[in-house]
C-alpha cells in the first residue's frame, strides 16, 4: 500500500544551509518544506502538517526557542530537532529539557546521526498518533483509558477530558465520593505529553496542617522541630509530570494562601530555604465538596478557586447515569476472576435489575465492592441477588446457598464466648465458599495464614 511520505520542515535563516539540508532529507524519502525563521515555519505548518521540524536556534525574527514555545501550544505539535552552534551545550540542553525539543545536534550536522534521529522522531510520532486514534476509538465505544461509561453524561466527561488533557491548564475535578475523580486525574496525565513523567497524588485532608506544607513544598534539615533530614516536596517530586491535589476542599486556609502564591509565581521554596525552584508541574485538583459553598462559609479562598478551576470537570453520580451500571459491573468480572481464582460467567438478570435500581451513595467504588464480594461468595456460575450484602435494597430474604444464613444466627447466643462465635463464623464462611480457604479468608478480612492457624487451633486444619 502506498503511504504518504512523512513530512519535515527545515528552518534556517541561511538559504544555502537550508536548501542543502532539505535536499539531503528529501533524498531519504521525506516530503520537505523550508522556512527562514520561526514565523515562516508556523505559517508553513498551517497548510503542511509536518511530523518533524528541524530548526536552527539563532535566526532573525522568531528564533528557534520562540518557535519551540509556539509549537508547544499546538494541539498536536510536530517534534523538533534543534541544530546548535558548536560548544553551545547548555542552550541545547535547555531546548530539550525546558522547551520540549526531541533532540539536538551540533553543527555542522553529521548527516548519518540526523538520519537516525529523524527516523526515531517519526517513529515516536507514529506511535503517539496511533495511541490518540486508539483512545478516540475507545472513547466512542464506552471507555477512555480505564474509565468506563457509555451514558451521555460520561461521554460528555470523556470529551472534556480529551480536550483538556493535551493542554497545560489546571483542572478541577469535582464529584461525589467514589465517582472516579482520581481515575479521571490519572487519565488526564496519561493523555497528556507528560505521560512519561511522574504522577503524584497528595491527599490534603489526611494530614495535619503542620505537615501538609512540608509534604507539598519540602523542607530543609532543621526547618522545624522534627525535620531531621531535608526532604523534597510533592511539587518537586512531580517535576516533569502531574500533581493531583486531592481533597483540596479540606486544605487549611493558611496552606491555601501559600499554595496560591506558589501557583501564581510558578516557583516553590522548601520550608527553611531561600532557594527558589521553578515549577515544571501540571496541577490538577479534586474535591467532593462544593467549593462555592465553602467560599461562602469562608473555608475556601475564592482567588484559589479561580486559579484552580480554570477548567472544571464534574463526574456525575452513578444514580444519575444508571445505564452505565451494567457495563461497570460486568466489566470487572474478568479481572476479579483472575484476582480471586473464581469462575464467574455472568451476573444474573435479577441481580442486574437490583443493581440498576439501587441509589449507590458510594458510587462506582461501592459498586466495585459489591461485585467483588459477590464474586468471592459465588465462586463460579452466575452472581445472584443472594450474593448481595445484607441490607442491600431489594436483596431477597432467602437463605444463602447451603442454607447457611440461619445457621449463623442459630449458632450465636448471649453467653457464648467471642472465641466460640469466631469459630462458628469461620465454619459458616467455609461452608459458603465450599471449603475454599483463600476465598474464606478474604471474606473474613484475615490472611490465609491466620485462617490456617485458627483452623489448626480448632483441630480442623486438614
Ligand atoms: N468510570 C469508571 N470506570 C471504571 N472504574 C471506575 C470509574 N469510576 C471510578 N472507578 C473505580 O472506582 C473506584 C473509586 O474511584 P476513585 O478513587 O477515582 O474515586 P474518587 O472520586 O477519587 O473518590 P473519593 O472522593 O472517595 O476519593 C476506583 O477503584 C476506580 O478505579
Ligand atoms: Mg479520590
Amino acid at each position: 500500500m502506498d503511504k504518504n511520505p512523512d513530512r519535515v520542515i527545515v528552518v534556517d535563516d541561511e538559504l544555502n544551509q537550508r536548501t542543502a539540508l532539505a535536499g539531503i532529507i528529501s533524498r531519504w524519502g521525506y516530503e520537505v518544506k523550508t522556512a527562514a525563521n520561526g514565523t515562516e515555519a508556523l505559517a508553513v505548518l498551517t497548510s503542511f502538517a509536518a511530523d518533524v521540524v528541524v530548526t536552527d536556534l539563532n535566526m532573525p525574527g522568531l528564533d528557534g526557542k520562540g518557535l519551540l514555545e509556539e509549537l508547544q501550544k499546538l494541539p498536536s505539535p510536530p517534534l523538533a530537532i534543534v541544530l546548535t552552534g558548536f560548544g553551545n551545550l547548555e542552550t541545547a540542553l535547555e531546548t530539550v529539557h525546558q522547551l520540549g525539543a526531541f533532540w539536538y545536534l551540533e553543527k555542522p550536522v553529521h548527516t548519518p546521526a540526523l538520519q537516525m534521529i529523524l527516523a526515531r522522531a517519526i517513529e515516536k510520532q507514529r506511535l503517539a498518533t496511533h495511541a490518540v486514534l486508539l483512545e478516540r476509538e475507545l472513547a466512542s465505544r464506552g471507555a477512555l483509558g480505564e474509565l468506563t461509561g457509555d451514558s451521555p453524561a460520561m461521554r460528555e466527561v470523556f470529551y472534556l477530558l480529551q480536550q483538556v488533557s493535551p493542554t497545560t491548564a489546571t483542572v478541577l475535578i469535582t464529584g461525589e465520593s467514589g465517582t472516579g475523580k482520581e481515575l479521571a486525574a490519572r487519565t488526564i496525565h496519561q493523555l497528556s505529553r507528560r505521560r512519561n513523567g511522574p504522577f503524584f497524588a497528595i491527599n490534603c485532608a489526611a494530614m495535619p496542617e503542620s505537615l501538609i506544607e512540608s509534604e507539598l513544598f519540602g523542607h530543609e534539615k532543621g526547618a522545624f522541630t522534627g525535620a531531621v533530614e531535608k526532604r523534597a516536596g510533592c511539587f518537586e517530586l512531580a517535576s516533569g509530570g502531574t500533581l493531583l491535589l486531592d481533597e483540596i476542599g479540606d486544605m487549611p486556609l493558611n496552606t491555601q494562601a501559600t499554595l496560591l502564591r506558589v501557583l501564581e509565581e510558578g516557583k516553590v521554596r522548601r520550608l527553611g530555604s531561600v532557594r527558589e525552584i521553578t515549577l515544571d508541574v501540571r496541577v490538577l485538583a479534586a474535591t467532593n465538596r462544593d467549593l462555592r459553598t465553602a467560599i461562602g462559609k469562608g473555608t475556601f479562598r475564592e482567588d484559589l478557586y479561580f486559579r484552580l478551576a480554570v477548567f472544571e470537570v464534574n463526574l456525575p453520580a452513578l444514580r444519575d447515569r444508571r445505564e452505565d451500571i451494567r457495563n461497570l459491573a460486568q466489566g470487572q468480572l474478568a479481572a476479579l476472576n483472575r484476582k480471586h481464582g473464581c469462575r464467574i460467567a455472568e451476573i444474573s438478570r435479577e441481580m442486574l435489575e437490583l443493581l440498576e435500581r439501587y441509589d449507590w451513595p458510594g458510587n462506582v467504588r461501592e459498586l466495585r465492592n459489591v461485585i467483588e464480594r459477590a464474586v468471592i461468595l459465588a465462586g463460579e456460575g452466575s452472581i445472584q441477588p443472594a450474593h448481595l450484602p445484607r441490607g442491600f435494597a431489594g436483596r431477597p430474604e432467602v437463605p444463602l446457598p447451603a442454607g447457611a444464613a440461619h445457621a449463623l444466627e442459630a449458632g450465636l447466643e448471649p453467653g457464648m464466648t467471642i472465641a466460640d462465635a469466631e469459630k462458628a463464623l469461620i465454619e459458616l464462611t467455609l461452608k459458603h465458599t465450599a471449603g475454599n480457604r483463600t476465598r474464606a479468608a478474604e471474606l473474613l478480612g484475615i490472611s490465609p495464614k491466620t485462617l490456617f492457624n485458627k483452623l489448626r487451633e480448632y483441630g480442623s486444619a486438614e
